[in-house]
């Protein structure tokens, strides 16, 4: 089945507006909701997204699954990210990296996010919408964001939007179809290959506030970040639990 493609002229956020439309509807196929006017963007761990009118691409792919148990959750994550980071390799040529547990980073700005809300039935996955948000032709931040980046900053080149926003989501969908068919094995390796900071040295803050330093070792089967510390000792963390210092 053709995945189908639904343009927003504004919503406050393509996640929430997806998460109606399959509460009414319970769709069969792929569909994928975009917009480049989001005005109430949701992050990870309840914060804001900026979205920028007209600068920027916020879509969220309503996935539907069949046979898939709630623990690939995690895989579903890592796929997502590979495919992001691929897609922005293929449009733009700037190579990003994945930050735990899926930012799309490059060097040390944050180029993009992703949300992914899952919808369950028993003990399988029903629905996943995935939301994306990529910084496309922003050229100032405001300046509560910490810090972004956008590829117009980064290339020098303004983005065509419509065109993004279908490249992208279309990569994201073959990533899941393919993966699925092959029991979404190697993704892991895939991602630690991919993964911002993997096995080099890092400061960071512990679930104390403590500053510490440490090697990203590992991404556990919860999808935890494990950090070997300065005294050898592995340490696992729950996203919003430790955060990176630059
Ligand atoms: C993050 O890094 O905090 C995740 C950001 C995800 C933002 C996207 S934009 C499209 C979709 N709709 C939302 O409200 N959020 C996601």
């Amino acid at each position: 089945m053709a995945s189908e493609y639904i343009y927003l002229k504004t919503v406050d956020s393509t996640n929430a507006y997806a998460s109606k439309h399959i509460s009414k509807t319970n769709p069969q196929g792929i569909q994928v909701y975009y917009t480049f006017n989001q005005s109430g963007g949701k992050g990870q761990i309840g914060r804001e997204w900026f979205s920028g009118k007209d600068q920027n691409v916020s879509l969220s792919i309503v996935f539907p699954w069949k046979n898939v148990k709630v623990d690939q959750n995690i895989k579903i994550l890592m796929i997502v990210s590979l495919a992001v980071q691929a897609a922005v390799m293929v449009l733009t040529g700037v190579t990003p990296k994945i930050k735990w547990p899926n930012d799309i980073y490059h060097e040390d700005k944050k180029l993009g996010g992703i949300l992914i809300q899952n919808i369950l039935s028993g003990s399988n996955l029903n629905y996943s919408i995935i939301g994306i948000g990529m910084n496309v032709n922003t050229k100032r931040f405001p300046k509560w964001i910490p810090n972004p980046v956008s590829l117009t900053q980064i290339t020098d080149q303004d983005y065509e939007l419509e065109n993004f926003a279908r490249l992208l989501s279309s990569a994201i969908i073959q990533y899941l179809e393919i993966r699925k068919t092959q029991n979404f094995k190697t993704t892991k390796q895939d991602y630690l290959k991919n993964l911002y900071k993997y096995k080099t040295e890092i400061k960071y803050k512990d679930k104390k506030g403590v500053i510490k330093w440490g090697s990203i070792h590992d991404v556990n089967d919860n999808g935890h970040l494990v950090i070997k510390d300065s005294d050898g000792e592995l340490i696992s963390y729950d996203h919003g639990e430790i955060g990176l210092l630059f």
